[in-house]
C-alpha cells in the first residue's frame, strides 16, 4: 500500500520555516520511508540538509540543493540535476508558499507582486521544468499546495487578499494543468492545508499577529476548528502521500481539503 519504491520525488521547499515538522519537511521525509528518493530543494540550505539528515539517518536516499523556486534558472538546473544523479522524476510536489498580511488598500504593490511569485510562479516553474521529463517517461504525478486561506475568510482574523488570491490561482493552475497533461499519463492534484500548527505559527504569525504569545496563537488556533485542534504537517503529508501512490491512479485535477472541517462550519 501507498508503496513508492523505485520513484524519485522532487520537493520544492523540502525544509522547514522553523525547528520541527513543516509540510515539506514531513512529506519529504514520509515519501522516503515509503521508497522514493527525494531530491529536496529549498533557499535555505541549513533547512534542507535537516530534512536530508533525517531522511539518512533512516537509511533512506536525499540529494539536496538550495534553489529559489522563483528564478526559472535556479528551477531548470535542479531538474538537470536531479536527473543526473536519479535519472527520473516521478513525482514534484510544490510545496513552497507563506502568507503576507494586508487588504488591497493597505498591502504595497511589491508586496502583491511578491506573493503571487511565492506562491504561484513557485509552482507555475516546478510544473515548467519537470512536466516535460514526465512527458518523456510517460507517467507523474504532481502534488500543489494551496491553502484554505482562498476558500473562506477567517471572521476574525486577518486579511491577507494575495495570498488568498494566489492560493485560489493554485487550485485553478491545478486543475487546468491536470486536463493538459491528462493524455500524457501525468496526474496534477492540490492539497488544501487548514490552520495548521507547524513552525510558521510560532515562527511568523505570532510576530505578525503583534501578540508575541505563541501560547495564546495556539489555544486560539485549536479552539477554532470544528474537530478541536489545529492539523499537524503529518496531515499534510499523508495526504500528498495518497495523491503522488498509485492508488490514487484514477485521481486528477482535483483538491482534497485538510482542515478538520474548518471551512464546511459557519459562525452561530
Ligand atoms: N502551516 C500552515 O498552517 C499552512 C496552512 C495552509 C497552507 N499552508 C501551505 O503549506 C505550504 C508549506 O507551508 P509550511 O508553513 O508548512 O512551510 P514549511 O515549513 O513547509 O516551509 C517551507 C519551506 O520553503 C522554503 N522556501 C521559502 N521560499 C522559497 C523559495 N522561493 N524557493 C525555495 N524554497 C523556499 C522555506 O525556506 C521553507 O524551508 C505552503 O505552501 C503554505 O502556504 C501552510
Amino acid at each position: 500500500m501507498l508503496d513508492l519504491t523505485g520513484k524519485v520525488a522532487f520537493v520544492a521547499g523540502a525544509g522547514s520555516v522553523g525547528e520541527g515538522w513543516g509540510n515539506g519537511k514531513a512529506t519529504a521525509v514520509l515519501l522516503a520511508r515509503q521508497g522514493a528518493k527525494v531530491y529536496g530543494v529549498d533557499l535555505n540550505p541549513a533547512a534542507v540538509a535537516e530534512t536530508a539528515q533525517i531522511i539518512g539517518s533512516e537509511g533512506n536516499a536525499c540529494a539536496t540543493r538550495t534553489v529559489n523556486m522563483t528564478v526559472a534558472a535556479e528551477v531548470q538546473a535542479a531538474v538537470e540535476d536531479c536527473l543526473a544523479r536519479f535519472g527520473r522524476i516521478d513525482i514534484l510536489v510544490n510545496n513552497v508558499g507563506g502568507s503576507a498580511p494586508g487588504d488591497p488598500v493597505t498591502m504595497p504593490e511589491e508586496v502583491w507582486d511578491a506573493q503571487m511569485d511565492h506562491n504561484l510562479k513557485t509552482a507555475f516553474l516546478g510544473c515548467k521544468y519537470v512536466l516535460p521529463v514526465m512527458e518523456r517517461q510517460g507517467a507523474g504525478a504532481v502534488v500543489n499546495l494551496s491553502s484554505v486561506a482562498c476558500l473562506s475568510h477567517q471572521v476574525d482574523g486577518r486579511t491577507n487578499v494575495a495570498y488568498a488570491a494566489s492560493k485560489a490561482g493554485v487550485i485553478a493552475f491545478t486543475r487546468s494543468t491536470a486536463i493538459a497533461f491528462v493524455k500524457k499519463g501525468i496526474r496534477v492534484n492540490c492539497v488544501v492545508p487548514g490552520t495548521m500548527h507547524t513552525p510558521l505559527v510560532e515562527h511568523r504569525l505570532a510576530k505578525q499577529l503583534g501578540a508575541n504569545d505563541a501560547a495564546a496563537l495556539v489555544a486560539k488556533r485549536h479552539a477554532s476548528v470544528p474537530i478541536g485542534r489545529m492539523g499537524d504537517a503529518w496531515d499534510i503529508a499523508h495526504a500528498v502521500l495518497f495523491f503522488v501512490s498509485d492508488e490514487a491512479k484514477y485521481i486528477t485535477a482535483t483538491h482534497l481539503v485538510v482542515d478538520g472541517g474548518l471551512t464546511a462550519a459557519r459562525p452561530g
